[in-house]
């Protein structure tokens, strides 16, 4: 039964490409006003495709915010129902000029098709839709219940998402929930990720006057925003990469000896990684490698940092006002409200009192794991094998999906995470790129995913 639905799969590659190139051509970006409308062109170009390729009750839901995309089929009847969670929304694309090729008209070049959105999230979405479509018009049904969820603000936090699933827990009811929204671990080693980081975001402004100052006239008398900004930052870690604000660790869950092992026998090479990037020198938390400083240790890092005159030549000024986003990566069982808490005081009670301070919370979200020997997580690694050829490696991953947590906590399920991305592609960055191979095995894989869940049975029984 899986053979002809493969077999359609390989005879429509081309058409594929032509299609998902149209979804990359609308500049979605949730987090520009300007773009508003695109965002909802996008989500209805998405309910458009899911309408056509026969999913039904499909529908735009509004949000205080960017609109859900909903659709489904429901006519397995005793089989699982999948809860297919992903993203339509891209981030911006600036700076522009470091583009080869224009972010949103998609562009092939050595097996890869470069635009925003071809890795996070659209191009893996979808490769979900196409495997849905070669089921449904094979064998006129699929082997599993499917709801499909997309949502147009991941990348600005999933601000509505959250109330948006306690409101709606019927519908919303599944088995399991699949998201392909990560990249696997290297070209060619596919993987399934089981963890999670979670996040908080914030913003602190310091002002030190009403108006730029001369320097010449008022240096030495007034305090610099600037620098008092950057010594500020400066102590919330240590030479080690130690995080100093008191609390900040207090939850963290220690890795396990048998994770550290797992992962030190990963394929993982740190000269090539360095090379990859152009890193001079790897820096981070001491007593930790590099796979676990950034899938299980959390962090905190400058994402901006914004004072005084930054153009060309020179200008002797004495800022008014400085700026600077600040965010941390959690992990389990770190809370983003109690860090923010924490975060917060640490400022108020180190910054000069020479400053006005205002710190504001942005984007949060809890982090996630899960153990990988779930029935369901299992039938995920056979699906892998299949389309790529090789069985999946577990893996956790730096990065956060805010909603997962949601999943668990307010619908009790488990996620599978099968991503098709690489560590090269680019997200959130110029040139941001999807390996088409991987995109095509990626749609093989997802639709022996369904049936290998099918075969699992409901609630993993
Ligand atoms: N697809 C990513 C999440 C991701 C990245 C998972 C790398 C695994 C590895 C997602 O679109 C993303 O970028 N999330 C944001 C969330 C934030 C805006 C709340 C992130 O991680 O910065
Ligand atoms: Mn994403
Ligand atoms: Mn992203």
């Amino acid at each position: 039964m899986m053979n002809n639905v493969i077999d359609f799969i390989q005879v429509n590659r081309d058409r594929y490409l032509d299609e998902l190139k149209a979804l990359l051509a609308i500049p979605s970006i949730s987090a520009l006003p300007e773009h508003a409308a695109d965002v909802r062109r996008c989500a209805e170009w998405c309910g458009g495709e899911m309408t056509r390729i026969g999913l039904q009750g499909v529908r735009l839901i509004e949000t205080p915010g960017h609109p859900v995309v909903y659709g489904e089929w429901m006519g397995a009847e005793g089989a699982p129902t999948i809860l297919f969670y992903g993203h339509y929304d891209v981030q911006p694309v600036d700076p522009l000029d470091l583009w080869q090729s224009p972010p949103f008209e998609a562009t092939i070049r050595d097996g890869e098709i470069y635009a925003r959105g071809s890795a996070d999230d659209k191009g893996q979405v979808f490769m979900h839709l196409k495997a849905i479509e070669a089921h449904l018009t094979q064998n006129g049904r699929l082997p599993v219940n499917i709801k499909i969820l997309l949502e147009g603000e991941e990348e600005v936090g999933s601000e509505h998402l959250d109330e948006f699933v306690r409101a709606n827990k019927a519908l919303l009811a599944a088995d399991v929930v699949v998201i392909s929204d990560s990249p696997m671990f290297a070209r060619g080693v596919p993987s399934i990720c089981y963890g999670l980081r979670g996040l908080v975001y914030l913003q602190i402004d310091f002002r030190g006057s009403n108006t730029d100052l001369h320097s010449g006239s008022f240096g030495g008398a007034v305090i610099n925003p600037a620098f008092a900004m950057a010594q500020l930052i400066d102590g919330m870690k240590d030479r080690s990469g130690r995080i100093r604000i008191p609390g900040f660790y207090d939850d963290v869950r220690p890795l396990q000896e048998a994770e550290r092992n797992a992962w030190a026998q990963l394929p993982f090479n740190e000269k090539t990684y360095r090379k990859d990037f152009g890193i001079p020198k790897l820096f981070g938390e001491t007593g930790y490698s590099t796979l676990e400083r950034t899938w299980a240790r959390p962090t905190l890092e400058v994402n901006g940092l914004l004072s005084g005159f930054t153009g060309e030549g020179a200008k002797t000024v004495l800022p008014a006002v400085a700026m600077a986003k600040i965010s941390m990566r959690l992990v389990p069982d770190q809370d983003p409200n109690k860090i923010a808490d924490l975060f917060q005081a640490y400022v108020e009670k180190n910054a000069p009192k020479s400053v006005e301070v205002t710190v504001t919370r942005m984007q949060g979200g809890k982090p996630w794991m899960t153990s990988f020997d779930h029935p369901y997580v299992q039938a995920a690694g056979r699906a892998i094998e299949q389309g790529f050829g090789r069985a999946p490696i577990f893996t956790r991953e730096g990065g956060s999906i805010p909603v997962v947590s949601t999943f668990q906590e307010e619908l009790g399920l488990p996620s599978v995470l099968f991503g098709v991305g690489l560590p090269d592609e680019n997200a959130h960055a110029p040139n941001e790129k999807l390996d088409i191979s991987n995109f095509h095995n990626g749609i093989v894989a997802s639709a022996v995913l369904y049936e290998e869940i099918a075969k699992v049975g409901k609630s993993g029984a």
